[in-house]
């Protein structure tokens, strides 16, 4: 069931999408003039951008779920729970969806320029990440379930849930800065 949103609920949304749009659209710019220049060293402008991309991917990824720890104790209707909504919904859109298209594209890049896509190690970041993202879906659902005033889970869940992106990036980062096998 598709539960209708205010007017200026969907004009902020729209608003935050062009938002991500023009950031993404700038950062695409920035690496295009990169390679426009030819610089030798243009792999490791890659890998800095795709590691920026990921500091601003993570931050989302551990904040989010704190934010639902906080709106899942708040009462559906009040301006504290719409203040959550808007802060989820800004945070989701405009940092955490780039981010996480520019952490792959940048990332898949590296793995077949620089590795061609072979070694223990990478197949095992993947897979992970890949688990990271479905956290990420999860989590983009729960915004939207939030700021339809739909069914709630409990801080508690949260508080669990909390933990997963914390643990996976500590096993991405060993494994790309290790790579132990
Ligand atoms: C599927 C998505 C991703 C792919 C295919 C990917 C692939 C890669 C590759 C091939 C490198 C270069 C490694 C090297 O030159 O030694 C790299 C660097 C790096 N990646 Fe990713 N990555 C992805 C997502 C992520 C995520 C989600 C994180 C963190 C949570 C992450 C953290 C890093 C870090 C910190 C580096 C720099 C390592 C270094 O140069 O010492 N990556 N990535």
């Amino acid at each position: 069931m598709t539960v209708q949103q205010p007017k200026t609920q969907q004009g902020n949304g729209a608003k935050a999408a062009l938002r991500a749009g023009m950031a993404l659209a700038v950062f695409l710019a920035i690496l295009l003039t990169i390679y426009w220049l030819q610089p030798d060293n243009f792999l490791l402008y890659v890998k800095a951008f795709h590691v920026i991309a990921v500091i601003a991917w993570m931050a989302g990824m551990l904040y989010l779920p704190r934010l639902f720890i906080y709106h899942s104790e708040a009462e559906a209707g009040s301006q504290q729970s719409e203040t959550f909504k808007i802060m989820e919904r800004r945070l989701l859109k405009i940092i955490m969806n780039p981010a996480m298209m520019i952490t792959w594209t940048l990332g898949l890049y590296l793995a077949w320029q620089s590795f061609q896509f072979q070694g223990g190690w990478l197949h095992s970041k993947i897979a992970l990440v890949v688990l990271l993202t479905v956290v990420h879906v999860i989590f983009s659902r729960a915004v939207r379930s939030f700021a339809a005033d739909g069914p709630r889970r409990s801080a508690r869940y949260w508080r669990l849930m909390n933990e997963a992106p914390t643990l996976l990036m500590i096993m991405i980062v060993i494994l790309v800065i290790v790579k132990p096998f």
